[in-house]
């Protein structure tokens, strides 16, 4: 579908978007901003090829995780603000533990994508489902969103499992929709409303 010239006026961001408080505290985790010196932490664990498994792209140098902090850093100042690129932590030891991505895309439209990393050591133990409940929760209540988007490769188990789990429904498979790393990627698109998370939130608060 083509759409009307008229959509070129849908990229407007308006200047009212609510933005989150942070850091966001969850039963284990604290989900707080980068700072500058992260990005070695965040190297550590990016450099496991485990991590890359089921993601689009090679392993990234130093130079580009330096780049990428920098980048979440910079975005911190930004207003209005529709990127949060943040790092999970365990509040009790204080370590980074893996990332966590919300962004508010297309600004304006009440839609949201989230998106999350855990250090392959810790796999399994329930993190993931903590942090993207996390950030579900805040883009409902804080960002006001109406719809929050995830999406995946399709043999991503694990991914799929925590959007499952948080209720998201499956929308819809991009077949071969980008190239990355000498191959074409697919990915599946799962999302929750804001209507389904408030029948979600009433019927386990029960
Ligand atoms: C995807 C990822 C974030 C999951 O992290 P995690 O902390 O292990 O996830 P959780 O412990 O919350 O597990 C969630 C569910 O997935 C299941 N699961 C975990 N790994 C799995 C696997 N390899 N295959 C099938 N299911 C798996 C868990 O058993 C759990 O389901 P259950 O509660 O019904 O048992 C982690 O594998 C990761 O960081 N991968 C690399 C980055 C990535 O792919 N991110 C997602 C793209 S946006």
């Amino acid at each position: 579908m083509v759409r009307a010239p008229y959509s070129i006026f849908m990229n407007d961001t308006p200047t009212d978007l609510p933005s989150l408080q942070l850091p966001l505290k969850t039963r284990r985790l604290t989900i707080r901003e980068y700072t500058d010196d992260d990005w070695s932490i965040v190297y550590a664990y990016v450099k496991d090829e485990a991590f890359w498994k089921y993601q689009a792209g090679e392993t990234p140098t130093e130079e580009k995780v330096k780049a990428l902090i920098q980048w979440a850093v910079r975005e911190q100042k930004i207003a209005p603000r529709i990127n949060y690129y943040l790092a999970v932590t365990e509040t009790k030891s204080g370590n980074v533990i893996g990332e966590a991505v919300i962004k508010v895309a297309p600004p304006g439209h009440g839609q949201g994508e989230i998106g999350f990393g855990i250090v392959p050591s810790l796999w399994r133990k329930g993190y993931a489902t903590e942090v993207a409940r996390a950030l579900i929760d805040v883009g409902f209540t804080t960002l006001k969103l109406n719809r929050i988007a995830a999406q995946c490769a399709p043999e991503n188990k694990a991914s799929i499992r925590v959007m499952q789990k948080l209720g998201m429904a499956r929308e819809g498979l991009l077949r071969e929709h980008y190239r990355a790393g000498g191959k074409y990627w697919s990915s599946v698109i799962y999302a929750l409303l804001a209507r389904e998370h408030e029948k979600i939130k009433t019927n386990t608060s029960r």
